[in-house]
């Protein structure tokens, strides 16, 4: 079944609106951050990306324009006790080995990357310190401690372009992800480029459809009042056309997660960006 098919079911309401909204400036404190750019050159049917930020109303944007009105920054604050607690066998913390946290300032526009063969994403990296250098258990993926250190980490890029590596090593990955991308799964029979490249700037029931960029993640939903991982996103999105979603940390979400990040390259990493 195809989107409009489904509308037209009763499901959803669509209503043609312009591709994205007119007040497009995003600034937090002051620091501008860009929301567009000319879409990447392997991007065939679309010529510029938004950041899902312009596709919120603009009670929701405001929000993100003020590190006290952002709600994700309440994690961020956990986050940076989390930072120093001691944890694990060795009786380490993060800050035994690493100095700042500010130190990893370019480190979320690159990621995923791979390593050694294998497709390593931020949590990847995070549960490696704490299982083989700290002793500790693994943290899960879209649990809080996760998350929120995910944000402190990635907060010290806000501002940077994405800009991920799709060749050498990368390339499977990336094919496998943008393959993921384009196939048609589930009840309804759809596939991410559906609704996030066909239909963006639509609204699907009062949700204005955006790009599905990755660029905010992990983002404050007002719906759960806490931060979502970009692969609790994709499992959202499965369940919602009736498929059974891949596994968080699972080798697909990490391939769709290279995928997307490399259809968001030149956006500002927003992190952690507000949505609804
Ligand atoms: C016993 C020392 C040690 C502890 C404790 C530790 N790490 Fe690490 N961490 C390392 C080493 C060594 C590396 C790999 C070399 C590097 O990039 O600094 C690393 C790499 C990283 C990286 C990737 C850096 C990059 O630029 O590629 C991140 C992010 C990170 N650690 C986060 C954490 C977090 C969060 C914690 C606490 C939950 C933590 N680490 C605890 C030693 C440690
Ligand atoms: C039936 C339409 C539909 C399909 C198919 C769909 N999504 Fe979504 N998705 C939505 C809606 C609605 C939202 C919330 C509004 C928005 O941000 O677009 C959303 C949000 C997102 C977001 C959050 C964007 C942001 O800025 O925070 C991501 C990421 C995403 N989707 C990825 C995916 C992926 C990956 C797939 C394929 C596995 C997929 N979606 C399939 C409807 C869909």
């Amino acid at each position: 079944m195809n989107l409009k098919l489904w509308i037209s079911c009763g499901v959803a309401a669509l209503a043609t609106s312009a591709a994205a909204q007119d007040s497009n400036a995003l600034a937090v404190d002051g620091e501008a951050l860009l929301t567009e750019a000319a879409a990447p050159l392997h991007m065939e049917n679309v010529d510029t990306i938004y950041s899902g930020w312009r596709f919120r109303a603009s009670e929701t944007q405001a929000l993100q324009s003020d590190d006290f009105d952002n709600p994700g920054m309440i994690f961020v604050d956990q986050a940076i006790d989390l930072w120093a607690k001691v944890d694990g066998s060795e009786g380490k913390s993060c800050a035994s080995c690493h100095e700042n946290v500010e130190d990893f300032a370019g480190l979320r526009p690159t990621l995923p990357r791979v390593e050694d063969g294998e497709l390593v994403t931020m949590e990847n990296i995070i549960n490696e310190c704490r299982t083989e250098r700290m002793g500790a258990e693994p943290w899960k993926w879209s649990k809080g401690n996760m998350t929120a250190m995910t944000a402190l980490i990635g907060l010290q890029s806000r501002g940077m372009p994405v800009n991920v590596a799709i060749d050498g090593d990368a390339a499977p990955f990336w094919e496998k992800g943008k393959e993921l991308y384009y196939t048609r799964v589930g009840q309804l029979d759809m596939a991410c480029s559906n609704c996030h490249e066909d239909n963006y700037g639509t609204m699907i029931r009062a949700d204005h459809l955006s790009q599905g960029q990755i660029n905010g993640f992990p983002t404050y939903r007002l719906k759960n009042a806490k931060l979502n991982s970009s692969h609790g996103r994709f499992k959202g999105c499965m369940k919602n056309i009736r498929a059974t979603p891949f596994k968080e940390g699972g080798e697909e979400f990490k391939a769709l997660e290279l995928y997307l990040a490399s259809r968001g390259e030149g956006l500002a990493v927003e992190t952690p960006s507000v949505r609804n």
